[in-house]
């Protein structure tokens, strides 16, 4: 067992979360991590109404008796949705735990903490990080620029954005983007966060609820398979490479204006591709840890391994590391 600050504030066994995933973080993926000792996230957004996503969260606690959260992501829209009935219904439902995602959630995390519910905030920069931490949330998750879905404009990986957030945020720190292995674990710790978050890697276990042939496709492809389409819209997100990806950004090439592009992008084109198993149908969001992805376990195999993976490299590898260059002094003194 890997205990830090994470795991003590939300009382789970392994500092590991689950990201918010639009159409992937349903109650089929996120009781099986809660009842694998980490922490998932139901996607609100992805259920049509407050009142679908106050009955998805009845359906996983029928699925688990763990602590589970939900994701609540802010983002500009011309038509929003109805963020304040969404975080309504997360409060109603009685969940303790929200991740909150985008712009400016200070009324949203206002509400919650008057309601007893922690908030991780995820972000994209260490200035984002701190004010945050100013508008009063419980944790951070700070996104590298390997991270699949939206890495922001700033282009700073995660070998540098962990360990300058790690410097200066006070409260607990997920490093999130491009995890998803033991190795991954240790050397986020190492780096100064209190555990990892992940998206893609859940994306490729047996309870994900999206098709085969996405699955199939990560464990084949390579750590060069993703594209940053809406670069020149500064709203950037990485998304697995496929024809329309590659459309997408030879239009942006082009200089076209995001109603050139539209058609291509919709979310229900998305989501009908993630039904029907056509990889090339709509954009579909994966980071480039894709290229790490060997197989297809169950959640509950992959958090195990993750985490016996890491204790080993931290009792073992580096242990080691430590005792031989002890001994090596020891010898060059005798
Ligand atoms: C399929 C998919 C959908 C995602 N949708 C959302 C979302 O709706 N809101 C959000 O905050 N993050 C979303 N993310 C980002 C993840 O929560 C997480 O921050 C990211 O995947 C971490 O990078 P990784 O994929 O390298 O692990 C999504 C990621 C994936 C893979």
């Amino acid at each position: 067992m890997i205990s830090t600050r994470f795991t003590e504030m939300f009382g789970v066994d392994h500092p590991i979360a689950q990201g918010g995933m639009m159409w992937v973080g349903r109650a089929e993926l996120v009781a099986p991590v809660a009842n694998a000792g980490a922490l998932g996230f139901l996607t609100a957004l992805t259920q049509p109404t407050p009142e679908a996503l106050f009955k998805e969260i009845a359906r996983t606690r029928d699925m688990t008796d763990k602590p589970f959260g939900v994701n609540l992501t802010i983002l500009p829209s011309i038509t929003p949705p109805p963020y304040a009935e969404y975080r309504a219904a997360i409060i109603e439902a009685g969940i303790k735990i929200v991740e909150t995602a985008g712009y400016k959630p200070q009324e949203h995390v206002d509400d919650f903490k008057a309601n007893g519910v922690k908030v991780i905030h995820k972000c994209t920069a260490v200035r984002h990080a701190l004010s945050a931490e100013r508008m009063g949330v419980d944790a951070i998750s700070i996104d590298g620029f390997e991270c699949a879905g939206h890495p922001g404009e700033d282009d700073i990986p995660g070998l540098i954005l962990i360990p300058a957030a790690a410097n200066v945020v006070k409260v607990p720190m997920l490093a999130s983007g491009g995890f998803g292995d033991g190795r991954g674990l240790a050397a986020a710790l190492a780096l100064g966060a209190d555990g990892i978050n992940m998206g893609t890697r859940f994306c490729a276990t047996q309870e994900a609820p999206i098709h085969e042939n996405f699955k199939q496709a990560m464990v084949e492809a390579d750590e060069r398979a993703t594209d940053i389409i809406f670069r020149t819209y500064k709203n950037s997100a990485r998304v697995a490479r496929n024809a329309i990806s590659q459309e997408v950004v030879r239009l942006e090439r082009e200089g076209r204006p995001f109603e050139d592009v539209a058609h291509l992008v919709k979310g229900a084109r998305g989501l009908e591709g993630l039904n029907s198993g056509d990889t090339d149908h709509g954009i579909w969001t994966a980071g480039p840890v894709i290229g790490l992805i060997k197989d297809i376990p169950s959640v509950a195999q992959l958090i195990d391994s993750i985490v016996a993976e890491a204790e080993a490299i931290i009792r073992e590898r580096l242990g080691k590391m430590l005792d031989a260059t002890s001994a090596r002094r020891a010898a060059a003194i005798a």
